[in-house]
């Protein structure tokens, strides 16, 4: 096993974390100085979203300038001093990269943009118009057509993201080359590995041919056109021929739309291009995919169908390749409102969501104050929202489309990115410790009382939690290695496993719900398990044959005697 598959990875979204000179944005020298709190939590990696100048359209992911710092978040020298603070406690750092776009303003694209035959032109993705329209009916990740006109030379660019944000040609030799220059950059500063946005999204189908029409959206999104398409082992081979061969660090891509089996061939130990992968299936298991815009919906989905999802990655990836562990991130919502419940059993749900993800096989990713069991921020008003995504689906439905209002917030509190956007709350007072200033985004109203302080002060609090989670995933290489097991997976509510591993077997058990759970006739559990954690009993304990709403146990059992009582 290598180091970044016993790892555990912390993401942090810079903007949000913590503002060190009063601007209300948050900075480098902000999370140089929370070293200790990330150190004390037990985390391996840091990964750092984007912190390089930028356009100022999608939260840093619209990039001006690949080799520099942007001016809100402080200087290459700060960043330098992350770097140092993070290696003297040895932990790692691995940095954002962000090809398959830039920012509209990035010099690559302000030169592309000037003519039909600047030697920058071919950066990008140009085709005229069809019919007086887009050459393609492909819509953009974040609303409306993924074409847009630029008048200067009357040709439409590619942008799958936001308009501000033109598509790379990954055909072009010469932007390759640009990309491994800038990794290497970077790499030879120190850094540790490379989180690759969508980067399954680099090489589209040859001719941008249309995709089957939308429910009720002029411009559908044609993933079966642009995710894994036919260059992208190719491109990705040759980066690591180029580059990421030749240090030891790890890799982990967005990767939307890939099978356990795509994912293998990505990530095969001997010839994969990337270390791991984010796979989304889960994402998608309370969408609606009838729907127009299916990641704004949220519909009921059952535990077995989590845990057929979840099993199958489990299972099928086994042996020939690696997955990331997560259930959040800047993304998506909070994991204890999506997954859990955020009212009553907010504390015990989100540790039992923790225990899911450092106990499956894979590298765990914590998302910034998942550790302090932070649920969704709900803000009342459309105003107090900054996402471009957020943004664009309400001025489409309700300012364009005349949709309830009502209707079109509620989708945001449940699906909106910014719920995970909001400032750490370090503390219960002025500005939850996070600014001097005026925060970029308001706080989640829930600061008063779920912050770092009260957390930390607490010790049955989920933060604690963490910290035992992840020493547990340390000291038992059966949750690195070991084969998984769904024991009932027929079952409504128990989500029981086992992860078994040369004379050590682990047994876990999750119950789903507000419901307490009596195991009698469910599932038996042998006489001699030891408990070695628990979100309701302590290690040692010998507890009830009932399990309370959302309580997670993991047992041990240590002889291949008792390994058999399960099998
Ligand atoms: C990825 C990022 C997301 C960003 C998008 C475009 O999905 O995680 O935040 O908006 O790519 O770069």
């Amino acid at each position: 096993m290598t180091w970044w598959q016993r790892s555990v990875v912390y993401q942090i979204y810079p903007r949000s974390f913590l503002d060190s000179d009063g601007d209300g944005v948050g900075d480098l020298p902000g999370i140089t100085s929370k070293l200790d709190y990330l150190h004390t939590l037990g985390v391996d990696v840091i990964w750092l979203c984007p912190v390089y100048p930028h356009g100022g359209v999608d939260g840093g992911y619209d990039i001006t300038d690949y080799r520099n710092i942007a001016p809100e978040f402080g200087s290459l020298p700060d960043w330098k001093d992350l770097l140092a603070g993070l290696h003297a406690r040895g932990m790692k750092l691995v940095m954002d990269l962000v090809v398959n776009h830039t920012s509209d303003q990035h010099p690559w694209f302000l030169e592309a943009r000037r003519s039909t035959d600047n030697p920058y032109r071919d950066y990008y993705l140009w085709r005229p118009g069809e019919g007086g329209g887009p050459p393609s009916n492909w819509g953009s990740h974040f609303g409306g057509s993924a074409w847009q006109l630029d008048p200067a030379t009357d040709e439409y660019y590619l942008h799958l993201f936001a308009t501000e944000q033109p598509d790379l040609n990954w055909e072009n030799p010469r932007v390759r080359r640009e990309v491994y220059d800038l990794m290497t950059f970077w790499l030879d500063l120190g850094i540790d590995g490379f989180r690759m946005d969508t980067i399954n999204m680099l090489s589209k189908v040859p001719g941008f041919p249309d995709t089957a029409p939308g429910a009720d959206y002029a411009y559908p999104l044609a993933e079966e056109h642009f995710l894994n398409g036919p260059e992208l082992l190719t491109y990705l081979r040759e980066m690591r021929a180029e580059v990421l061969s030749k240090y030891d660090v790890m890799t982990v891509g967005e990767t939307p739309g890939v099978s356990p089996d795509a994912a293998a061939v990505l990530t095969d130990p001997q010839t994969g291009p990337l270390n791991m992968i984010f796979q989304f299936d889960h994402m998608a298991l309370d969408k609606d995919p009838a729907s127009a815009r299916p990641r704004w919906t949220t519909v009921p989905y059952s535990v077995p169908e989590l845990k057929t999802v979840l099993g199958r990655w489990q299972t099928e990836l086994h042996g020939r390749g690696w997955n990331s562990l997560y259930l959040s991130n800047h993304d998506v919502p909070r994991l204890v409102s999506r997954y859990g419940d955020d009212g009553a059993s907010r504390v015990p749900s989100a540790k039992l969501l923790a225990t899911l993800l450092f106990t499956l096989q894979g590298t765990p990713y914590v998302y910034q104050g998942d550790e302090l069991g932070i649920p969704n921020a709900k803000f009342t008003s459309i105003d107090d929202y900054r996402d471009v995504d957020t943004l664009n689906l309400y001025r489409e439905d309700v300012i364009e489309g005349g949709r309830d209002p009502a209707g079109v917030l509620e989708m945001i509190h449940n699906k909106g990115r910014d719920n995970a956007r909001t400032p750490m709350p370090w503390t219960g007072g002025e500005n939850a410790g996070f600014t001097t200033g005026t925060p970029w985004i308001p706080l989640n109203p829930t600061f008063r009382d779920i912050n770092a302080e009260t957390v930390l002060a607490d010790p049955d609090s989920v933060y604690w939690y963490y910290r035992d989670l992840i020493r547990l995933r340390r000291e038992h290489p059966s949750i690195v290695e070991g084969r998984y097991d769904d024991l009932r997976p027929e079952h409504p509510t128990l989500y029981a496993y086992l992860r078994t591993h040369a004379q050590e077997q682990l047994l876990v058990l999750l119950n789903f719900g507000g419901q307490a759970l009596d195991l009698d006739g469910v599932l038996d559990i042998p006489a001699n398990a030891a408990l070695l954690l628990g979100n309701y009993a302590a290690p040692g304990e010998v507890p009830a044959g009932v399990l309370q709403p959302w309580e997670a146990r993991v047992y041990v059992t240590r002889s291949a005697e008792e390994m058999g009582a399960l099998d």
